[in-house]
């Protein structure tokens, strides 16, 4: 059969803002990278994954659900992990939606409430999913730079909000600076938001911080908020369900959530991730161990590397932002060779970044030691 014409024929169908966009960047995969470097179990710190595995309570309500048998579609509604989420939040289910993980929820926003040319307004450095599901809708996405301290630039932000974006997407803490904003930053920032405007607060690393008295709770900050916002949380990082994709999103009203709904798959979750994060969010014990077991690792490896002479950006997560000083694609490339994967950070202006998610302290060292010898010895 012949096939010639068909790519050409394929690429004039494609919407003229989906042809332009930048594709998602996973990163290197283990598989390339084993083969590379020869090395059969590669330190992968690249997606801010878990190294500290998930609650024994999970692995039984999967084995339990999976004997139920899955010949079924799971729960379209999924009624018990919302209630579940409802009352350790106190919120009403009706205030709740569930995601094929959280990107899932913010791909449901994007196609919920953008119209072509509409604003979306988001930091830089940020998650590149806060830019790319807009433009997927044709809007315009500003992006706010933080300051070079990689603070927030409450001015910068102040002037972009003038403009009256129709949506707001803020991380907290930050993806991939691991910065986070104060209690009375985000009460400043959430008052400049316009009326008219969405506000997205994306606590996908929120569970690191917690522990820092500073660090807001978003349902809190935004509980009596005269208009709307939705609060998203993962199941993907501090709980370490990353595999099997379930985040959710908590709104300010029924109204948005009922929204969400019109737009999203009917089986957008899973059976076993339904039980998975049901089991994980009655599981504190090891939700908490994870967290101190995280904040010491941070603090060690952020302290190795600054005495290595590397510059790295205080982390409120499970992940650094390092400055090797020379080129990162060709720092992550020495780092692949030697079965170590790390992201080359590619937004302008942080070229010379990577950012490293941590993984075990065996692991860690590992990284440390090859990223300092990398760093001194130079890149030309
Ligand atoms: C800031 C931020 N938001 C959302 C997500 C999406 O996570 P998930 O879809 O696994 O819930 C990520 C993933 O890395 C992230 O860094």
């Amino acid at each position: 059969m012949n096939h010639v014409l068909a790519p050409a024929a394929s690429a004039s169908l494609i919407r003229s803002e989906v042809a332009g966009l930048p594709r998602y960047d996973p990163g290197a995969g283990a598989d390339e990278v084993a083969a590379l470097s020869g090395v059969r179990s590669v330190i992968k710190l690249s997606n801010n994954e878990s190294p500290f595995g998930v609650s024994p309570a999970v692995a039984e309500a999967v084995r339990r659900g999976l004997a139920d048998g899955v010949s079924r579609y799971p729960d379209p509604t999924g009624k018990r992990l919302i209630e579940a989420i409802g009352k350790a939040l106190d919120v009403s289910g009706e205030r709740v939606v569930l995601g094929n993980g959280s990107e899932n929820i913010l791909e449901l926003l994007c196609r919920a409430v953008l119209d072509p040319g509409d604003l979306v307004v988001t930091q830089a450095p940020g998650f590149s999913l806060h830019e790319i599901f807009p433009r997927v809708m044709g809007a315009r996405v500003e992006k706010v730079p933080v300051t070079v301290e990689f603070g927030f630039d409450a001015t910068a932000w102040r002037e972009a909000l003038a403009a009256g974006p129709k949506l707001v997407f803020l991380a907290n803490p930050c993806n991939p600076t691991g910065a986070m904003l104060g209690a009375g930053q985000l009460r400043r920032v959430v008052a400049d938001i316009p009326e008219s405007s969405l506000l997205v607060l994306d606590e996908a690393y929120g569970e690191f911080a917690r522990p820092n008295p500073e660090y807001p709770d978003g349902l809190e900050t935004l509980r009596e908020l005269d208009r709307p916002w939705i609060v998203l949380r993962t199941f993907s990082k501090a709980y370490g369900l990353a595999g099997f994709r379930v985040g959710y999103g908590v709104a300010s009203d029924a109204a948005l959530i009922q929204a969400l709904d019109r737009v999203r798959t009917p089986y957008n979750v899973n059976k076993p991730a339904q039980d998975a994060a049901v089991a994980a969010l009655g599981d504190h014990t090891h939700l908490a161990d994870t967290v101190r077991r995280t904040g010491l690792e941070i603090a060690r490896v952020t302290d190795r590397l600054r005495a290595a002479g590397l510059r790295v950006v205080p982390s409120s997560t499970n992940f650094l932002f390092i400055d090797t000083g020379c080129r990162s694609d060709r720092v992550a490339q020495e780092l692949h060779r030697a079965g170590i994967i790390v992201k080359a950070w590619r937004e302008p202006g942080y070229e010379n970044y990577i950012r490293a998610s941590l993984s075990t302290p065996e692991e860690n060292d590992v990284f440390v030691r090859r990223l300092a010898e990398i760093c001194a010895k130079g890149i030309s």
